[in-house]
């Protein structure tokens, strides 16, 4: 079986951090959210695997190379422009060839591995053409949604309908066999002009395929947007193992589940877990709280900061109490003595201030 990542969209829920970066590359407990979803494949058993790329495939070829410090060997395929994720199955066509594959949108994180989903699929006797994974959710207007028949069947797929069928939500992962290739050709763009993976399976249903389902446990996030990518954060942050491999000042302490990594420096200051400090970040006369990943290469000096998620490079110093932020590289929070007492802002494009 082959795997298929999706990392193209220009991850406007996430904007100002995707003006400059991909939104698979942001971080989740100091991780690239990309490679969680490259590590569950290969654990799978999946190597051989395509990356669907757009306009920030320069950064992600960066961070994956070849795939090879993950275990798997990847090939690029670039995507013109964001057409949907149906039209990034009809583009690789000629990777996937006539194998079965899992597509996993590389923006998704699942609690749950693939190991079991993809068995399941290699073991099946019903001739299957797809499988997919749903999930319960509070607002299913946001995403694909599935209706049951009586039978417990999948009769009906919509793309983001605004009076839902039910509130089972289509997950980011899906496996396919080599009937997807005729669905992709034969679906017409939906109104938001793109090819949906949902009319295609729906293409499926309609062509007498069966398509498979399986209602998930665990949870599963779409990261897209800052809220739901602090969640995430947590959730992946608690089941971290402590360690330290920075240094750790005789006044400062670490309190439950807190990774140090390595070169980084803690001093005078208290840092609570589950968080992580990343490799040569220095905190400083300050107090990391739970859910809080700060990067390589930053400082924290006399603030305070927790559940939230600070990328490479920053400088938070001077500031309590900062929380619930997204913080993006090489940025600067900090006070300054300057009269008249105010804030000072430069701020990127589409950038979010709450004081
Ligand atoms: C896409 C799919 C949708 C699915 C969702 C899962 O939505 O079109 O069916 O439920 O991913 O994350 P999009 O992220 O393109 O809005």
């Amino acid at each position: 079986m082959k795997g298929l990542i999706l990392s193209g969209g220009a991850g406007t829920r996430l904007r100002p951090i995707t003006h400059t970066s991909a939104k698979q590359l942001v971080p989740i407990a100091n991780k690239p959210i990309l490679f969680y979803g490259i590590e569950d494949m290969v654990v799978a058993g999946i190597t051989d695997i395509g990356i669907v790329i757009g306009e920030t495939g320069d950064e992600i070829r960066a961070a994956v190379g070849d795939g090879s410090a993950l275990g798997a060997s990847v090939t690029y395929l670039p995507q013109e422009a964001p057409l949907g994720l149906a039209h990034c199955v009809l583009i690789a066509q000629e990777f996937l060839g006539d194998d079965a594959f899992v597509m996993y949108l590389g923006d998704n994180m699942l609690e749950q591995g693939l190991t079991e989903f993809v068995e399941r699929f290699d073991d099946r006797t019903d001739g299957a053409a797809a499988q997919i994974l749903l999930a319960e959710v509070d607002d299913p207007r946001q995403f694909g949604v599935a209706e049951l028949g009586p039978d417990g069947e999948v009769v009906r797929l919509v793309e983001k309908p605004s009076v839902p069928p039910s509130n089972l939500a289509l997950v980011g992962v899906y496996l396919f066999d080599r009937h997807i290739h005729d669905a992709v050709r034969a679906i017409e763009p939906s109104p938001r002009g793109e090819l949906e993976i949902t009319d295609a399976i729906q293409w499926l249903i309609d062509a007498g395929h069966r398509v498979r389902h399986e209602v998930l446990a665990g949870w599963w996030i779409d990261t897209g947007k800052k809220d739901p990518l602090l969640d995430c954060n947590r959730l992946v942050l608690e089941t971290l193992e402590p360690a330290v491999h920075g240094s750790v000042d005789g006044e400062s302490r670490l309190d439950g589940r807190v990774v140090i990594e390595v070169g980084a420096s803690v001093v005078r200051s208290t840092v609570r877990g589950p968080a992580i400090i990343g490799a040569g970040t220095v905190v400083a006369d300050s107090y990391i709280g739970p859910f809080t990943s700060i990067a390589a290469g930053c400082e924290v000096v006399e603030a305070e900061i927790e559940h939230s998620v600070v990328l490479e490079g920053s400088r938070i110093a001077g500031v309590e109490r900062v929380v619930d932020s997204l913080i993006g590289r090489d940025a600067s929070v900090e006070r300054s003595g300057v009269r008249p007492k105010a804030l000072r802002l430069m701020l990127g494009d589409h950038s979010r201030v709450e004081v």
